[in-house]
């Protein structure tokens, strides 16, 4: 028996066609008209989207870098599907100068049997030696094709001599290095000045980490990229000044990817300014580059829509304000760096860029889902509806108004950082390679079904 869903408005980032879906098992066999067939189960979509299932490429679950993460990849990957996203890449994380291999192995026992979405996994390279080296191509092989290397954070950062033999070694590999660009040696150095001067508020963790060294760290990574001539791609971009940055690059011929997030697309840096009772509120948005500007907003808006940024993930790393945050109330360098999202991307984006006539149905799914899925070795079996893909597939009635409200996520957070934020849209369908997983905004009582997505080489595909 096969499941079709029919009247739909199927969206890619080229095209928007009202045709018939059939899924057999778990892929899409056909698209086309008049599919079904005797016994077929039919879901009528008149007046809905149909968009591949998400891929969040940037989350923290289980993450052990910087205090426990909140959220499990169970109760995480819940959240993701009740968010439209049936794809995530988080960080499998390696102890310092520790053996990649035996990160992964710890990571497949956080997640195999545990995961509501597909996952796959980013390795983090907090350390460079002869084991890296080796290592990085084994890593390769188990389909973990890209890699995170970090210019900020006392325990994760790396010298610029590393990530230059890393560059190499990604090139030779055709595998794809993420960084985190915020020069971290300037920043430690004035974290440690503020609390020295007593300024120990959570506003001074985005006073401590100004937008100049964003671009700073940005210029020094592209600067690599050229001399190595290979592609890398920017997690987080925050900042106006980032982004002038990398379209400088761009000029001289390099192959740069971006991400941004929700966040600094959405939300100012007005937000470290306690508007209640609670002097310590600004910690909610302690996460790393903080926030930024309105104009900084803008310019990511509109990087989004001429191309210039290709993806928006949300980088969920998620701390309770209560218990966690609260271990910096006196000191803001204490405060566990993150925020959580993964379940608000879709809709906000959809409310906040769609509705607001900032972009198309068509740029929605190519930064949520399309160029997500290009870029990190899942196309065409996720990112696309098409014949032959994986059948993860969102029906989404872009009717309905909802509040969001951290009392109501699924997400393992005490807060959330649109609390009151009006969105709209309602998920009728969410199909996890052909699975329905969730029902008129409903997770179904479903075992953790995700699998592990062994992802092919990423740099072959991009350049
Ligand atoms: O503050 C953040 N973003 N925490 C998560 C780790 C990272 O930098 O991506
Ligand atoms: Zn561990
Ligand atoms: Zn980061
Ligand atoms: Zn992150």
């Amino acid at each position: 028996m096969a499941i079709i869903i029919t009247n739909g408005k199927i969206v890619s980032s080229k095209t928007v066609i009202t045709k018939d879906i059939r899924i057999v098992g778990e892929k899409i066999e056909n698209i086309g008209s008049n599919l079904a067939k005797a016994g077929d189960e039919i879901i009528d979509a008149e007046g809905f989207y149909i968009l591949p299932g998400g891929i969040d490429v940037h989350t923290h679950f289980d993450s052990e870098a910087g205090g426990i993460a909140a959220d499990t990849f169970t109760t995480g990957t819940k959240a993701a599907i009740m968010g439209g996203t049936t794809t995530i890449i988080d960080f499998a994380e390696p102890v310092k100068g520790g053996s990649l291999r035996r990160a992964l192995e710890e990571w497949n026992k956080k997640t195999i049997g545990k995961t509501y979405a597909d996952y796959g996994f980013h390795m983090t390279i907090s350390h460079w030696n002869e084991n890296t080296y080796r290592e990085m191509e084994e890593m390769v092989k188990e389909g973990i094709t890209s890699f995170k290397m970090f210019f900020a954070y006392e325990d994760l950062m790396v010298g610029d001599g590393s990530i230059y033999q890393a560059l190499k070694r990604a090139k030779k590999l055709k595998a794809l290095i993420n960084f985190h660009c915020e020069n971290g040696d300037i920043i430690n150095v004035m974290r440690k000045e503020a609390i020295s001067k007593g300024n120990i508020e959570p506003i001074y963790h985005m006073k401590t980490r100004p937008p100049s060294l964003e671009r700073e760290a940005i210029s020094r990574l592209l600067t690599m990229a050229e001399l190595v001539n290979t592609p890398v791609y920017i997690v987080h971009l925050s900042s106006k000044e980032g982004y002038e940055e990398i379209q400088t690059a761009r000029q001289r011929g390099l192959k740069v990817f971006v991400e941004t997030c929700p966040q600094y697309l959405l939300l100012d840096k007005s937000y470290y300014i306690p508007k209640g009772n609670d002097p310590f509120e600004g910690a909610k948005y302690v996460m790393s580059p903080p926030l930024r500007d309105k104009e900084s907003n803008e310019v990511l808006w509109k990087g989004i829509v001429n191309g210039k940024i290709d993806v928006i993930a949300t980088d969920h790393c998620g701390f309770n304000y209560r218990r966690q945050k609260e271990l910096g109330r006196e000191d803001f360098t204490k405060i566990p760096n993150g925020a959580p999202g993964v379940e608000n991307r879709f809709k906000l984006i959809y409310t906040y860029g769609v509705e607001k006539n900032i972009i198309d149905m068509k740029k929605l799914v190519e930064v949520i889902s399309e160029n997500p899925a290009k870029i990190f070795g899942l196309y065409p079996k996720k990112g696309v509806i098409q014949r032959g893909s994986d059948a993860d597939i969102i029906v989404f009635n872009p009717k309905g108004m909802s509040l969001i409200k951290a009392e109501n996520q699924i997400q393992n957070v005490d807060y959330n950082l649109y609390e009151g934020f009006g969105q709209y849209g309602r998920l009728q369908y969410v199909f996890l390679r052909g699975q329905l997983v969730v029902k008129d905004e409903k997770l179904l009582d479903l075992k953790p079904v995700g699998k592990y997505q062994k992802r092919s080489l990423t740099i072959e595909e991009n350049s």
